[in-house]
């Protein structure tokens, strides 16, 4: 066993990601990687939770995988893999699945959010998002998960799952799983959208000028944020409760440029936002150009993306088949003869 902690996580391939997506989370990832052995998935089995295209499945489900690398995750600390390609994650899910209460997954928040958008229609699977997303955690024993504030409650069903199986079938000292922890980022890039400054810049805002995504080309970037909401207030403030976009825009700014608050804050005293917004597009522009650069580069490279993932589903698969074996045995299966 590696002396590293283990790091899980993963993303949905739904539509690109946007900048949130970037800053927030695989940012963060690619600055503590080396740190631990991390496992990164693309968690196509939960994009189908919801009504999905068939048709654009394999393509966005490449188009993750490629921006992981193109955001700077290292093959050398890291593995990519994708969900589907690992049946362990189906099979323990079902077996999960019967240890866990009705009621623990009936009034997980983010269901019942989803559930009343979809009306009529809510899947099975919806409702099962939370063990399928337990058994991609506890299947590599990770010791950390890098989790955004909407996803601690499915981190704690996952603990209260494993500790119910550690429970039920364990011995004394020999868990069956282990109990990941959440890792919480101390200081939060939280990007907010550009249409509401004071919602989360989200994939589900159906509109398009609330985000800017990660491949959004230049005079794309240009018009949105040309177009994002401002005040009509000169001299640019951080932590106006009446200015929230004013905040957003600076910190946006300040996170992108790598400069201070109090540069930044300095800088924005006298300035109005004719003179404000094309040093951010500029910043946006400038932050983006080497990941879609390196993202085009991949995707026109099949041969060397499928290799990424081929090797990274047998890395993962050698993992999680052995936790896999790992609970059956607790349960007390026949082993295959
Ligand atoms: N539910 C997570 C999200 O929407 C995605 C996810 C699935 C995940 N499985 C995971 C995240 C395991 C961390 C670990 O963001």
């Amino acid at each position: 066993m590696s002396e590293k902690q283990r790091v899980l996580s993963g993303v949905q391939p739904t539509g690109n990601l946007h900048l949130g997506n970037y800053l927030g989370a695989i940012r963060n990832w690619v600055e503590i990687q080396s740190k631990y052995d991390n496992f990164f998935c693309v968690v196509d089995l939960h994009a189908i939770t919801v009504p999905h295209n068939p048709k654009t499945l394999a393509n966005d489900t490449y188009t993750i995988a490629a921006l992981y690398l193109a955001c700077g995750i290292d093959l050398e600390y890291s593995t990519i893999f994708v969900q589907s390609h690992i049946t362990a994650h189906s099979e323990l899910t079902w077996l999960l699945n019967c240890i866990t209460p009705l009621n623990w997954l009936e009034r997980m928040i983010q269901f019942k959010e989803k559930a009343l958008k979809q009306g009529e229609n809510v899947s099975v699977g919806l409702l099962d998002y939370p063990v399928l997303m337990a058994a991609d955690i506890l299947l590599y024993d990770a010791d950390k998960v890098p989790v955004g504030e909407d996803q601690k409650q499915h981190l704690e069903l996952t603990r209260d799952i494993a500790a119910r199986i550690n429970d039920k079938f364990g011995k004394e000292n020999e868990p069956v799983l282990k109990i990941p922890e959440p890792l919480i980022r101390t200081e939060g890039a939280r990007v907010m959208s550009l249409t509401d400054g004071t919602k989360k810049m989200s994939k589900s805002d159906p509109s398009e000028m609330s985000r800017i995504n990660l491949l959004d080309p230049p005079d794309l970037i240009q018009k949105k944020i040309k177009r994002c909401k401002t005040d009509p207030i000169k001299g640019l403030t951080f932590d106006d409760p009446e200015r929230p976009e004013c905040h957003n825009l600076l910190t946006l700014y300040q996170i992108l440029s790598a400069k201070t608050k109090q540069e930044v804050a300095l800088e924005g005293q006298d300035m109005g936002w004719g003179q404000f917004k094309p040093l951010l597009i500029e910043a946006v522009i400038e932050t983006l150009k080497p990941i879609q650069d390196k993202y085009q580069e991949i995707m026109d490279d099949k041969n060397y993306l499928d290799s990424v993932l081929r090797e990274g589903a047998a890395k993962a698969r050698e993992v999680a088949n052995c936790t896999l074996v790992r609970v059956k045995n607790a349960l007390g299966y026949l082993p295959p003869l």
